[in-house]
């Protein structure tokens, strides 16, 4: 279904741990969808931030000896370092300790209060305070959280309660009518059974303050403290400004698509949207759960000290290439491993030999042949058929493959118009017509090239904005890359006549795999 607006999330991060690639895969997915649906002309919205309540950060801001709050500010800062070297362009980074957001906690609480939907009791169960959650037996291997490798605490307070039970049946009906969509439909038949086997229980939405002080207090009982879940997943409602933002909240409410990794998902799905039903608030269209990956066929963890920095990995490789390669690696719905090896060996295939190597070629041929001018294509003939009709074909799958969140499809697609690019001008081979003077159809080729890769350097734009804007310099385009449409922008022709070509730096040059890997 078109909608005019575009909205889409990222987990709040929690803040015990500094950003990590795991972040910046789902962080970069967020900023691709954004900058695609801003080309094709829709309203976006596109919200990050970090989780900075509960027991996992209370316990790590003592041991560093820090107060929370000082603690949080430092970390939160780190994430917006490292957004800032991939080139993310969010709209707003909600901390969940703003005080706008706590105070709109705290009237959900309320009103889900008084009209019944949170009750007092008592809540025995084991807790895991690495995932922050209650735990199943079922999910626990040797009775320990296979996550954190922890065994869990038995926990047994009092506290209040929120009906989560008396949603199970729309819940379950929302989900597999698709009214309420999980993509991939292996995570959404995993929650479907889920909620067969286990069933949903009412949970607690509340702490004893006397052991989580660093939480936002119920506003019926400040001798409790808010569940850092409940307290999270209301980011989704306030970094759009709501309750008081309500223009923005109607231009952008509900989210196009929630993204995350499976280990969040159970949570969101029961939940959130629970809570979101209890308030007579419309559900999310979509959650995406992406796949979950390993550094070196291993869990990244502090411990076993392979957690990649994205900082230190865009200093050395630039952002344009971690972004394209963590997308074009593995497909998004599956996990995977990532390995600097894969992503040098990407590199020189894919970014220096493919891509950077066609405009390397391109425009010393264009100040040979042609003055460093765009000539007038002169003679339609077969072979610029051929490449029309590849670069025609990969617009029109965008939308599908965009909906589906495939960017490795999109990208393989791209690929293959860049490569067939390459292959033209091999076949083309402008060079004979240059030695023949043969004016017309050197003119043409040459405006076949430029034109490929002018459409080319739109597509990668949402996942390669600074190599989309230095190709764009050196093919001398004055307009901003942000102002084009698709599909407007992407037909074939666009290229205007007598555009002055511009010489710039080589973009991708080859890294030495024997010398960096030795
Ligand atoms: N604070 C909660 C989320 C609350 S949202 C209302 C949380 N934070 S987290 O810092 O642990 O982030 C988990 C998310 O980070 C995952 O769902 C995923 O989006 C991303 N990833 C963290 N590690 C990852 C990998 N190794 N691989 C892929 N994504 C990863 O849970």
């Amino acid at each position: 279904m078109y909608r005019k607006s575009f909205y889409v999330t990222t987990p709040v991060y929690y803040v015990n741990d500094v950003p990590h690639i795991g972040h910046s895969y789902t962080t970069i997915a967020a900023d691709v969808l954004t900058r695609y649906h801003k080309l094709c002309g829709q309203d976006t919205f596109f919200l990050t931030g970090t989780d900075e309540h509960g027991t996992k950060i209370q316990q790590m801001a003592e041991k560093k000896n820090k107060s929370p709050k000082e603690f949080c500010d430092e970390v939160a800062e780190k994430f917006k370092v490292a957004w800032r070297n991939l080139n993310i362009k969010y709209d707003n980074f909600i901390r969940t300790t703003n005080p706008r957001h706590e105070d709109a906690v705290k009237e959900v609480l309320q009103k889900l209060y008084d009209d019944g939907y949170i009750y007092k009791g008592k809540y025995e169960a084991l807790y895991c305070v690495g995932c922050e959650q209650f735990k199943m037996k079922g999910d626990l291997v040797g009775g320990r959280c296979p996550d954190h490798k922890t065994e869990p605490e038995k926990r047994s307070e009092e506290c209040y309660l929120f009906k989560l039970s008396s949603f199970q049946d729309r819940l379950y009906k929302l989900i597999k009518s698709d009214k309420f969509k999980i993509m991939p439909k292996e995570r959404k038949n995993e929650v479907l059974s889920f909620i067969e086997n286990e069933g949903l229980q009412d949970v607690s939405i509340s702490r004893d303050k006397a052991k989580v002080y660093w939480g936002i207090p119920l506003p019926f009982d400040t001798s409790h403290t808010t569940y850092v879940w409940v307290d999270a997943f209301l980011n989704y409602l306030t970094g759009l400004g709501w309750p008081q933002d309500k223009n923005n909240f109607e231009k952008f409410w509900p989210p196009t698509v929630q993204l995350m990794a499976k280990d969040i998902l159970r949570v969101h799905a029961t939940i959130w949207v629970s809570i979101l039903m209890a308030l007579g608030i419309e559900l999310p269209q979509m959650y995406f759960i992406h796949g979950y990956f390993t550094v070196n066929g291993q869990k990244m963890s502090k411990s076993l000290g392979n957690v990649i920095d994205p900082v230190a990995l865009s200093e050395k490789y630039g952002a344009d290439v971690i972004r394209y390669f963590m997308l074009s690696e593995f497909p998004f719905g599956t996990d995977g491993d990532f390995s600097i090896k894969r992503l040098e060996e990407t590199y020189n295939s894919d970014l220096a030999n493919d891509f950077g190597n066609l405009l390397h070629r391109t425009i010393p041929m264009m100040d040979k042949y042609c003055d460093g001018v765009v000539p007038e294509p002169k003679k339609e003939d077969l072979i610029d058929e051929d490449l029309k009709k590849i670069a025609q074909a990969v617009v029109d799958s965008l939308a599908g493959l965009y909906e589906e969140l495939k960017f490795r499809d999109i990208l393989a697609d791209i690929w293959r118009l860049v490569r067939r690019t390459n292959k033209y001008i091999d076949e083309a081979a402008p060079w004979a017509f240059f030695k023949e003077g043969n004016d017309e159809r050197l003119s043409t080729v040459m405006y076949n090239i430029l034109e490929s890769i002018r459409i080319i350097t739109i597509l990668t734009y949402p996942f390669m904005p600074e190599t989309s804007q230095k190709i764009w310099e050196q093919l001398g385009i004055t307009e901003s890359l942000v102002s084009q449409r698709i599909p407007e922008d992407v037909g074939w022709g666009g290229l205007k006549v007598g555009t002055k070509i511009k010489k710039g730096e080589p973009l991708f040059p080859r890294i030495d795999l024997n010398k960096n890997n030795a």
